[in-house]
C-alpha cells in the first residue's frame, strides 16, 4: 500500500491514538505523584500529534530515504509524539527517570539534547518507547517518541520551527542568528532558576 493511503487508514489512526492516550496518562499519573512529593505544579502542558503525511514525506525526502511505509518504519521514531512541558530542569529527568523505570514501556533510545544540545541550539529530552497497545486480537508494540522541556525551552523550540519554513528569507536568517544566541541566554535562566528554587526550598 502506498504511503498517504496507509496513513489515512481508520486502523492505524486509532491505534497511533491509543499509543497517545496510554502515555498520556503514564505522564498524568506521574504529575500527580511528583505533584503530591514536590507540593507543586510540575508539568504545565501535554500535547500529543500524530505527525501529517507531509512532514512525514518531507522528512524522508530530506534523508534521502524511500517515500514508503517500510521506510518510514524503518528510519522515522517521531510518527507519534508526546510532549510535556515542565518548568525546571531538574524535573524532566525525574519525568524521564520515572517513565524508563516502567516495565511495560521499552525503551529504544534516549536522546539527551539538553546536556547536548543540537546544533541549531535546541534542546529538549527526547526517548522513544515501544509501547504496547491493547487492540483487536492483541497487544501491537507502537513506537512514541516522548519529548519532555522546560516552558523556555519550548517556546525557543516554536519559534526555531516557524523560521524553518522561512529559512529564504534574509530577514528569517539574521532572526535565526539572534534565536540562536537566545538558546544560550535561554540554558542560562533555566539553570539559575532552578538554583533559586533550591535555595528557597532550603529555607
Ligand atoms: P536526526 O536525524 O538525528 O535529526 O533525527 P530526527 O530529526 O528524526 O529526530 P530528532 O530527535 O532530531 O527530532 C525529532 C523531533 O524533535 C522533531 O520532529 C522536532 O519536533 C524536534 N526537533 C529536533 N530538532 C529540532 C530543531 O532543531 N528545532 C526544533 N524546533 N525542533 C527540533
Ligand atoms: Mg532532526
Amino acid at each position: 500500500m502506498d504511503l498517504k493511503n496507509y496513513l489515512q487508514q481508520e486502523e492505524f489512526i486509532v491505534k497511533c491514538e491509543c499509543g497517545i492516550s496510554l502515555m498520556d496518562a503514564k505522564l498524568q499519573m506521574i504529575n500527580a505523584e511528583l505533584g503530591m512529593r514536590c507540593k507543586r505544579k510540575v508539568i504545565h502542558s501535554f500535547s500529543g500529534r500524530i505527525k501529517s503525511y507531509d512532514s512525514i514525506a518531507a522528512k524522508l525526502r530530506l534523508k534521502g530515504l524511500d517515500e514508503t511505509v517500510e521506510s518510514m518504519e524503518q528510519n522515522l521514531n517521531d510518527l507519534v509524539g508526546v510532549r510535556a512541558v515542565c518548568t525546571y530542569t531538574d524535573d524532566l529527568y525525574q519525568i524521564a527517570e520515572m517513565l524508563c523505570a516502567q516495565k511495560d514501556l521499552r525503551l529504544i533510545k534516549e536522546k539527551d539534547y539538553i546536556k547536548a544540545p543540537k546544533k541549531s541550539g535546541y534542546r529538549s529530552m527526547h526517548l522513544i518507547f515501544w509501547a504496547p497497545v491493547s487492540f483487536r486480537e492483541g497487544t501491537q508494540w507502537i513506537k512514541v517518541e516522548v519529548q519532555l522541556r522546560t516552558g523556555a525551552m519550548d517556546y525557543w523550540a516554536g519559534l526555531d520551527y516557524q523560521l524553518q519554513y522561512k529559512k529564504e528569507n534574509r530577514e528569517a536568517k539574521n532572526i535565526g542568528i539572534e534565536l540562536k544566541q537566545y538558546a544560550n541566554a535561554i540554558e542560562q535562566i533555566d539553570s539559575k532558576v532552578l538554583e533559586l528554587r533550591k535555595r528557597i526550598e532550603a529555607i
